[in-house]
Parts: C-alpha cells; structure tokens; sequence
C-alpha cells in the first residue's frame, strides 16, 4: 500500500484496487463479485456516482462486515463526483448522496471525475455539447476541501488531470490532490505524468490497466506480441505483465474482473519481477490513448495534449 501524504492522519491505499464501472458485456452480478474480492484479499474499491455501481458495492460491503469478512476501518473506498455536480454548492450533497448509496460514513477518497463541468441535472453519457459550462475549479476544489475537514472523505482527488491542469490546481489548494486517476497502461505509459506525479506527491491510479473494460477492439496492451512473449518467458499471463509492470512504476491500479480465477490471477503479481531486457521491449510497444473522454463531439483541450 502507499501513503496519500495529504489525506487525514495518512492513509494509506491499498496498491490493487478493484474497479467496478459499467462493462456492458459483463452480465455477472456485482455484488456477488465484491463479496468474492472480499474474500480473496482485495480491500480496496472504486465506484463513481456515474457507474450505476454504488448501491451494489454497499451492499457487498455491507453483508461482508455483517458475516465478518473484513472491517471496515481495513477497507479503501473511492468514489467520484459527476461532471453534473461538478458546481461547489452540489458537491456536498453529491458525496452525502454517494454516501447514502453506500451505506458508508465516509469515503476514503473522493475525486472529481472528469475536469468538466455540465449543467447541473439529470445523468447524461455521453455529455452533450450544448450542457458544457466553464469549470470552476477553485471553487469545487475550495468545498472538496470542506468535506475532507468534515470527515466525509479521508482524502481527495481528481480523474482524468493532465500536467497542465495539476498544476493549476497545486497553484491554489489547500490541500493538494492526494491521487490523480489515470488511463495507465503499457499501451499508454504516460511517462511524463508520472514523473510529475512523482515530484508532487501525488498518487496515480491506472484505470483500464489492461486496456480491455471500455474498448471494444484490439487490444494492443494484453494482445501486444512483445507483452506475449514476456509472459512466455516468465510463465506469467499478459494481464499479469500489465499489472507488473504497473506495480513496478509505483501506481496502484485497478484490474476490474468478475470472474473467479481471473480475480485470483490479477492478485498474483508479487514474487517476481521484469527484467532490464522486458523494460527495452516495453518501451517498443505503440503508445495511444484509448479513453477519449465522456463527451460528444470530443473536447480538444482535455488532455492538454501531453503524454
Ligand atoms: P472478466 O470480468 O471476464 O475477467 P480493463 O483493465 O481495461 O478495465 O479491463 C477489464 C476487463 O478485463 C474485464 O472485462 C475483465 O473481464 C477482463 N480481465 C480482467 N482480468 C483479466 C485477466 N487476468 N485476463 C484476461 N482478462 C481479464
């Protein structure tokens, strides 16, 4: 686990997380699949107000404390806030309402979704031009502050930031971001914002780390040639490579899986390592992002254009 510098008494995140946004092509029972995580090890988990997926994990958290599975003091919750909320007099009242979702006194984490406001109201996905607003994110980030103070979140952060953008919060917070979650993996390393990060005390969160939850293509992280014959030769899978490789860069990351032995295989990344040899071929893999973000037309400044 690492240690969120700027959260309450320092925290600390557990490095695996399990994810548990929309996969439409996944039929399995959310619930069912924390309360297995749950029993396999996994201690922590990431939901968004916009994931449909709170109450379910609640409820898993819920029956796992009942029969006495885990506590919940030995449990790392993150969810986010929606771009409709993203006003500071709706912040509040849109992680109380995660809250009551939840059934959870706190969060451990609390981020801002995406660096996008939209007119307050009704969920939309994908966000339409005409809702897009200017973000005020002094302000939102002055009230995310607030709930920290509160208690209601153990620590806060953000989603989807570019370099430009951390910056520009670091300029005025109060309390720096404790975390900035990613799309990170080997088919998008993102050295630079790494590094970053780094300086900064900031820890990343690899979402898509296998590149495969939200694509509906090729898969060029864990059906890459050069990611194959690693795993060959470390008899290793290719999800186990990604995540490697991940853990080896000091993120945490969240391999999202509802099936039994994928789960257990996600968790198996420990007692081995990636040889100097492994790191040359790495960096030969195609970079690209995958995630274009959650808006239509896309936006052209969201990422800031880094890498
Ligand atoms: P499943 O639930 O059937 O295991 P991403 O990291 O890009 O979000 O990818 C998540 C997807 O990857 C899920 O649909 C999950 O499907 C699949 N997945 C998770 N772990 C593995 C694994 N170890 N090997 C192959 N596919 C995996």
């Amino acid at each position: 686990s690492l240690v969120l510098k700027s959260s309450t008494a320092q925290r600390r995140m557990p490095v695996i997380g399990m994810g548990s946004a929309p996969d439409f092509t996944c039929k399995s029972d959310t619930r069912e699949a924390i309360i297995e995580a749950i029993k396999q090890g996994d201690r922590h988990f990431d939901t968004a107000a916009a994931y449909g997926s709170e109450q379910a994990l609640g409820e898993a958290i819920k029956e796992a404390i009942e029969v006495g599975l885990v506590s919940r003091e030995e449990l790392f919750v993150t969810s986010k806030l929606w771009c409709t909320d993203n006003h500071p007099h709706l912040v509040a009242s849109a992680l109380r309402k995660s809250l009551r979702t939840l059934q959870l006194e706190y969060l451990d984490l609390y981020l801002i979704h995406w660096p996008i406001c939209a007119k307050p109201g009704k969920f939309s996905f994908p966000i339409d031009a005409e809702e897009l607003m200017p973000l005020n994110l002094k302000g939102i980030w002055g009230a995310l502050e607030e709930c920290q103070r509160l208690g209601l979140a153990k620590a806060i952060g953000v989603s989807n930031f570019s370099i430009k953008k951390l910056e520009n919060l670091l300029s005025f917070a109060t309390i720096p971001p404790a975390v900035n979650q990613v799309e990170m993996n080997l088919a998008w390393q993102q050295k630079n914002l790494r590094d970053f990060c780094k300086a900064n005390d900031i820890i990343i969160t690899a979402f898509s780390p296998l590149r495969k939850g939200a694509s509906r293509g090729p898969n060029e992280a864990m059906d890459n040639d050069v990611v194959k014959d690693i795993a060959d030769a470390h008899g290793k899978s290719s999800a186990q490579v990604c995540l490697r490789w991940l853990y080896e860069q000091g993120v945490t990351f969240l391999p999202k899986s509802y099936n039994k032995e994928r789960m257990n295989q996600n968790l198996q990344i420990f007692n081995w390592s990636l040889t100097e040899e492994d790191y040359e071929n790495i960096s030969q893999i195609k970079q690209q992002r995958l995630i274009s973000g959650p808006t239509k037309p896309q936006l052209k400044d969201l990422y800031d254009e880094e890498n």
